[in-house]
């Protein structure tokens, strides 16, 4: 079998089942909007095409195929009953043109989603209406531009994000039009309350962190920078992608920050990667709700005819706020990936706390583990800092300049090593502060059997000689790719034989 593209396919059509009756009485489409030429499509017959992307997923790696330890991006395990309520007719089958009244079961679903997602993270109200984390942020500095703009604070352009931030951060920053001010952190990876002090100024907008930070440590000071910021006359963001770390411990309306973006597509498992689909709702304190991106599900108590379609005595319906920044997305956003958030966060309610505390506990066994291994087999000397002392978060990061310098063995040929052994590779080289650095992430939905095996073939990869290691992976159906190459020249369709002649 191969791609689908390489096939002559059948002159005319390929076996199919014969059309539904329907198909007859179907509304054509206006000549002006039909095809002028037939589209370049090889003519399949149905068994071929169910073979050709059951051959493509056999190719790919996911977290249903293998353990998935991507620092800073949270792969868990998608619990399957998420999949079977979100295609729920009454959620799946719906539009949001449909009247209020016909959706109260869904509005009530978004709306709870809302008010668990505000408790969650201390903050007075959410939109779900962002699709990613990335949209998320840019969404919530949109709107604290427009909450400065409208108390005429518009020479606040500059936004303050530490050397740790992840990219999308200042992307996103300067995407609304902000200029980016980079702190360093201090030695030990945290923020330096000195290095915030040193730039917070009247100019000051954002500052944009998340907690526990890119490198999985605890930001013990981030109330003080709180207050920092906030005495200059600034906002806080939370960077809520670690979010896994923190849930019912402790929340980001408690240290101090004003707007949030939730990635529930880590946090509240579901499908997450390849760029979608994903689900980026912000939540923001009461002074910043006005500029929200609508429609808002807000609940009221029935009215007088209503009662036929409510659920108990409530209305559920979408309020748009007055002094929205507009739009960001369509509605309320990706429908399907909130309510599998919702289900999962229903199935934990209280118990998210021993979600994240798992997480945590999953993060500080394996990266022991990795460490004993390493001691056992007598390369320990391959990581900078010897056995860890602190403790980590959800998410830990091993830097592998000694391996580099000594063996000239790369934090990449290790990654590619690990493909080999049938693992998706941790994160590497991120964050930008770590140098030759693996940032791995097994989140609490791995035992710790998984985890001992990784640690096992971990250290077995370190064992290999570095010109076998630069070579991987040989077992993979793509082998090293030119990434430099890869990234200048994207190839984002198959070329046709015309193509090339
Ligand atoms: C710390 C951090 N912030 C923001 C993002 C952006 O989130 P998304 O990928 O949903 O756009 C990520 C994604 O990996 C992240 O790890």
């Amino acid at each position: 079998m191969s791609n689908l593209f390489d096939h002559k396919g059948a002159v005319g059509k390929g076996y199919s089942q014969p059309q539904p009756l329907l198909a007859a009485h179907m509304i054509a489409l206006p000549e002006s909007l039909t095809r002028k030429n037939p589209a370049r499509w090889p003519r399949l017959s149905e068994p071929e095409m169910v073979r050709h992307y059951t051959w493509l997923s056999k190719r790919n790696f996911g977290i249903d195929t293998g353990f998935y330890p991507l620092g800073s991006c949270t792969m868990k395990h998608n619990p399957r009953i998420n999949e079977v309520i979100a295609q729920l007719p009454g959620i799946a089958d719906v539009h949001p043109h449909q009247p209020e009244h016909h959706i109260q079961g869904l509005l009530s679903i978004f709306h709870e989603m809302q008010e668990m997602l505000e408790i969650c993270s201390g903050m007075d109200q959410v939109t779900l209406q962002p699709v990613a984390g990335a949209q998320g942020e840019f969404t919530a500095v949109r709107c604290i531009q427009e909450y400065f703009r409208s108390r005429g604070e518009t020479q606040r352009t500059k936004v303050i994000v530490p050397d740790s931030a992840h990219g999308t951060n200042p992307a996103s920053a300067a995407m609304a039009g902000f200029e980016i001010v980079e702190i360093p952190s201090r030695d030990d990876g945290r923020i330096d309350l000195d290095a915030i002090r040193a730039v917070v100024d009247d100019e000051t907008a954002v500052m944009m962190i998340t907690n526990p930070n890119t490198l999985g440590l605890f930001e013990p000071e981030i109330a003080q920078a709180a207050e920092i910021v906030h005495a200059a006359g600034g906002q806080m963001y939370y960077d809520g992608a670690n979010f896994n770390a923190i849930l019912g411990l402790t929340s980001p309306g408690l240290m101090g920050f004003d707007a949030v973006h939730y990635n529930l597509h880590k946090t509240f498992s579901q499908p997450h990667g390849g760029g979608g689909p994903g689900s980026g709702p912000i939540g923001v304190k009461n002074h910043l709700a006005e500029f929200l991106p609508g429609p808002i599900v807000k609940k009221r108590p029935i009215k007088a005819g209503e009662e036929a379609h409510a659920i108990e005595d409530l209305w559920f319906g979408w309020y748009q706020p007055e002094r929205s920044i507009g739009k960001v997305q369509q509605w309320h956003g990706n429908a399907g990936a909130v309510v599998r958030s919702w289900a999962f966060y229903r199935r934990f309610g209280k118990e998210l706390r021993t979600m994240s505390q798992h997480a945590v506990l999953n993060a500080n066994y394996l990266r022991h583990a990795i460490f004993r291994e390493a001691k056992k087999a007598g390369v320990d000397d391959m990581f900078c800092d010897g056995a860890p002392t602190t403790v980590a978060k959800h998410e830990f990061t091993l830097s592998l300049q000694p391996a580099k310098e000594k063996y000239g063995i790369s934090a990449m040929d290790v990654a590619k090593g690990l493909l080999d052994k049938g693992y998706m590779a941790p994160t590497v080289y991120f964050p930008l502060v770590v140098p030759e650095c693996m940032m791995i992430e097994p989140t609490e939905t791995e035992s710790k059997e998984v985890l001992d095996d990784f640690a096992k073939h971990f250290v077995e990869v370190l064992q290999i000689d570095a010109e076998t290691l630069h070579a991987a992976p040989t077992t993979t159906p793509v082998r090293r790719v030119d990434e430099v190459y890869a990234a200048r020249n994207l190839c984002l369709r198959h070329p046709f034989e015309e193509d090339e002649q």
